[in-house]
This record gives structure tokens, C-alpha cells and sequence, in this order.
């Protein structure tokens, strides 16, 4: 692959297929995790900043842009090229993710593998959204056009910065759209790798702009940017909240939501108890715990419990933590000393509160944040860590005797992002599923998260979907054209 061409340049911003210094000329210092060591410094953008790659994106969006005359099937093909030229330089940004973020380097191409399915999927949607005709029993013919939202605004976290930008980018581009990026502060790099690789394949000057920088100031310009059509947003419900305040605020532009959660894995004693840990313990310390749709409260029927505690406590124990570049580490460390200290603060809770410590508990050294694997026991609904979204490696087992009394708790939480059910018997896995408070209901698995399929929120772990075909209409408008007949 001739990639000599490519220029990545990671302190500066990308706007309008080029990079620049942010207007004030700050910049910030992202960091690695693992040894708490200065990677580089970042150009800082903020509300010029933000303000000059709308600009860009409004221009690229003009219907007689080279965008939007492109033609729905050559758009396509365009996000597919994005895909692949992402898979050629995975070793590359790979590496970089782990750098930047921490997780294990395998997790880094699992993420980058799935980044890729997400675009190409939605590659393949952009010339089969069309809109319907419509028997309107009048004398008027009426159909509707289904036409992108326009510039979007894209704010995302640290947990996965690669996949979650595909899932922003992949319907916003297929629906043609054009969006600026703000990666989080804590994972810039690889953002600005990918737009670099944007410009290669040959997105149009403007359709794409990342802007690396913080969320009161960057972030917060998007959200109340006049001129931006929609905001997508992934990350804390106390800054989804901000978000949405901010939308209605400036100029009422869409909001999609995907915050955080506090997601129930049910384990029935019907079900292999050996298999169930290892589900339930994927669930909750995949990527250090850092996932949105962690299965962190796992309830597990009273028959089983001890057995199940017993087995998790070891499974856990036996998880090398170190350094994320080595084959065999499965912790890296956390993302940050915020992330690290709420952790270490809530699984002190945890013990003076009476759960039971089954394994872990503590830092490993202070070299970087890491933190070891940590199951507690006897958890009940009441704790800090049934009811907090930890965002970290810590695992709550709480005992339940019925199906209803589980529903129950599950459902005792202001989140509903996702579930999980373990189970043999097919009437308890159809009635758990359809009253459990969650947008995705794993049953007999968990983290089943696939581009086909939308995921999201209920309650306050979000509004709308991502990902799937209803992942789309978020990014279109529906405009009903209705014309009078006269014969
Ligand atoms: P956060 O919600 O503050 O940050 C996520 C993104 O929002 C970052 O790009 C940040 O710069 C931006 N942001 C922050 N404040 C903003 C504002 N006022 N306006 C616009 N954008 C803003 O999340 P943070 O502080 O990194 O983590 C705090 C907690 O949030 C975590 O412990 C975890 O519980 C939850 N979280 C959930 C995530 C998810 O995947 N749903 C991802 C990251 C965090
Ligand atoms: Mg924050």
C-alpha cells in the first residue's frame, strides 16, 4: 500500500482536509496511561476552532457541493475505501489506541475489526435509503424525500475511541452528512490518524474535521453551535444532560444520547455454572470495566450463589494485570487519575458499607492507574456499588430467589442501557426480556453488540439508536412533498 503520501499531524487540528494550529495556539498533553508519561502535546481547539470547521462542513454540505452530487452509490464506495484503508494501517493505530488509552493491544484490534464492520455496513446503506410514496386519497401525488440532517456534531469518549468514532461516522456519512469530530482529551491520536486517512481516500475538502480539545470549551461549542444540525454525543449522563440543555438552548438541533448504565446480568440456576462465570466475568472486566453496557451487577439465584462466587473470585484473581503491549496481559491500566481514583473510592465503599471482598481491592503499584480485578459478595441494592456506574474493574454479586423479584431490581436504577439473562427455561428468558427496562437484552450471552443491531438507551441511559437501520434516521430529515394533480 503507497501510504507515503499521508501526513498525520498530531498536534495540530483537522479542518477542511487540512491540518492547522488551533487559533489560540494552546495546546494540551495527552498522556499514557500505563506509565503516566507525556505522549505529545495536542493543538487545543475550542470555540474559533469549532466555529472554523463548521464553516468547512456547512460549505462541504451546499447541495451543489462535490459531496452531496456525488451520488449516493459513489458515497458508498467512499466509506468502504475509509474501511479499508483503516484495516491496512491497523497494526499503526493499534499501537496508538493502546499508547493513548491503556487497553490491551489484542482489544485494540478487536476494536479496530469492529470499527471496520461498522463502516462497511453502513457503507452498503447509503444508496438504499429512499424515501415512500404515499396513497393519499386527495387529488395531490405525495411522497417523501429522506435527506441528511446536515452538519453534525460529534462528541466522544475515551473507552473506545476508534470504534465509537465508526459508529459516528459510518450513518453520518452514509446519510451524507458532514460532522466535526471532538475526540476526548484523553484519546486524541488516533482520530486525527483516521481523518488523515480520510483525506487519502478522498473525502471531499470539508466533509470531515476533528478537533481535539475539552468538553466545557470544544465540546460545549458543538452542543451550542448555531449552525450545527444535530449533535451526537457518547458519554456520562451528567454531560448528556448538559448536552441536551444546550441543543434546546441554541437552536434546537437533534440530540442522540448514549450514556452510561448500571446493566443487570442474571444468572438462573438452571444454567452451567462454569459457563456463566465466564460470561458474567467478560461482562463486567471487558476493557478494564470502562464499557458503557457493563454487566457490573450480577445477580446470581440463591441455589448456585456460593459456588458462582467462589469460581468468579478465582477467575478474576487469575487476570494478569500489566503492562497492555505484552500478549498475555488482560488489565491494562484505567484511563486516567479521575477515572482511577473514582474507582478506588467506590470499591472502598464497597468494604465499609459490608460488602464481601472476594478478590482484588486494591491499586497495583503507582507506576500507572492500574487497579486489580474485584469481586465483591453479599452486595445488596442499597451500596454505592449496586447503584454507581463504576467504570472500572469491579464486579457486584448479589443473591435473588425469583423471577419477578429480579425483574423488580434490575429495574430499580435510573439507567437502562442493557441486560443480560442466563438461563435454560425459555418462558423466563421471554419474560425477562420483555420487562427488563434496557435497549439491548442479551440472552444466554452478553455483549453481544453487533452494527447490524441498534443499541441505546432507555430511561436516562440515553435517547435514540445507534448502529442498525434505525441507527439512520437519526441522521435524516423526512420531507413530505406533496403535489396537485390535475387529471
Ligand atoms: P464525560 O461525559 O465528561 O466525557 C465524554 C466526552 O464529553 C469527552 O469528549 C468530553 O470532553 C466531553 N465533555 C465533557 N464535558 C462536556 C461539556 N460540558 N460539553 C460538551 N462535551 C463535554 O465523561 P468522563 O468525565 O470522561 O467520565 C466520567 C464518567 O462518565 C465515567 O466514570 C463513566 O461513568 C461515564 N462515561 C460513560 C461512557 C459511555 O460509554 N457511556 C464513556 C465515558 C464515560
Ligand atoms: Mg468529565
Amino acid at each position: 500500500m503507497a501510504n507515503s503520501t499521508i501526513e498525520v499531524k498530531f498536534n495540530q487540528i483537522f479542518i477542511n482536509n487540512t491540518f492547522v494550529n488551533s487559533v489560540s495556539g494552546k495546546t494540551f498533553t495527552t498522556f499514557n496511561p500505563a506509565n503516566k508519561q507525556k505522549i505529545t502535546d495536542i493543538s487545543e481547539g475550542d470555540k474559533a476552532d469549532v466555529d472554523l470547521a463548521v464553516k468547512a462542513a456547512r460549505k462541504a454540505f451546499k447541495l451543489e457541493s462535490k459531496w452531496r452530487t456525488m451520488g449516493a452509490t459513489a458515497r458508498g464506495h467512499l466509506i468502504t475505501k475509509l474501511a479499508d484503508i483503516i484495516n491496512v494501517h491497523k497494526v499503526a493505530l493499534a499501537n496508538l489506541e493502546t499508547l493513548d488509552n491503556g487497553k490491551p493491544y489484542e482489544d485494540s484490534l478487536t476494536d479496530i475489526n469492529n470499527a471496520v464492520s461498522a463502516l462497511k455496513y453502513y457503507a452498503g446503506f447509503a444508496d438504499k435509503i429512499h424515501g415512500k410514496t404515499i396513497p393519499t386519497n386527495d387529488l395531490n401525488f405525495a411522497y417523501t424525500l429522506t435527506q441528511p440532517v446536515g452538519v453534525v456534531g460529534q462528541v466522544i469518549p475515551w473507552n473506545y475511541p476508534i470504534l465509537l468514532l465508526a459508529w459516528k461516522w459510518g450513518p453520518a456519512l452514509a446519510a451524507g452528512c458532514t460532522m466535526v469530530l471532538k475526540p476526548a482529551e484523553q484519546t486524541p491520536l488516533t482520530a486525527l490518524y483516521i481523518a488523515a486517512l480520510s483525506k487519502e481516500v478522498g473525502f471531499p475538502d470539508g466533509v470531515i474535521n476533528v478537533v481535539p480539545g475539552y468538553g466545557p470549551t470544544a465540546g460545549a461549542a458543538i452542543a451550542s453551535h448555531p449552525d450545527i444540525n444535530k449533535v451526537t454525543f457518547t458519554g456520562s449522563t451528567e454531560v448528556g444532560k448538559i448536552i441536551m440543555e444546550q441543543a434546546a438552548k441554541s437552536n434546537m438541533k437533534r440530540v442522540t444520547l448514549e450514556l452510561g448504565g448500571k446493566s443487570p446480568l442474571v444468572v438462573f440456576d438452571d444454567f452451567n455454572v462454569d459457563e456463566a462465570v465466564k460470561i458474567a466475568h467478560d461482562a463486567v472486566f471487558s476493557n478494564m470495566g470502562q464499557c458503557c453496557c457493563a454487566g457490573t451487577r450480577t445477580f446470581v439465584q440463591e441455589g448456585i450463589y456460593d459456588e458462582f462466587v467462589e469460581k468468579a473470585a478465582k477467575l478474576a484473581s487469575e487476570m494478569k494485570v500489566g503492562n497492555p503491549f505484552e500478549s498475555d496481559t488482560k488489565v491494562g491500566p484505567l484511563i486516567d487519575e479521575t477515572q482511577y481514583s473514582k474507582v478506588l473510592n467506590l470499591i472502598e465503599s464497597g468494604k465499609l458499607q459490608g460488602a464481601k471482598l472476594e478478590a482484588g481491592g486494591s491499586k497495583v503499584g503507582d507506576v500507572g492507574y492500574f487497579v486489580r480485578p474485584t469481586v465483591f459478595s453479599n452486595v445488596t441494592d442499597d451500596m454505592r456499588i449496586a447503584k454507581e456506574e463504576i467504570f472500572g474493574p469491579v464486579q457486584q454479586i448479589l443473591k435473588f430467589k425469583t423471577i419477578d423479584e429480579v425483574i423488580e431490581r434490575s429495574n430499580n436504577t435510573e439507567y437502562g442501557l442493557a441486560a443480560g439473562i442466563l438461563t435454560k427455561n425459555i418462558d423466563i428468558a421471554l419474560k425477562f426480556s420483555e420487562s427488563v427496562d434496557a435497549g439491548s437484552v442479551w440472552v444466554n450471552c452478553y455483549l453481544a453488540v453487533n452494527p447490524l443491531c441498534p443499541f441505546g438507551g432507555f430511561k436516562q441511559s440515553g435517547q435514540g439508536r445507534e448502529m442498525g437501520e434505525d441507527g439512520l434516521s437519526g441522521y435524516l430529515e423526512i420531507k413530505t412533498v406533496s403535489i396537485k394533480k390535475h387529471l
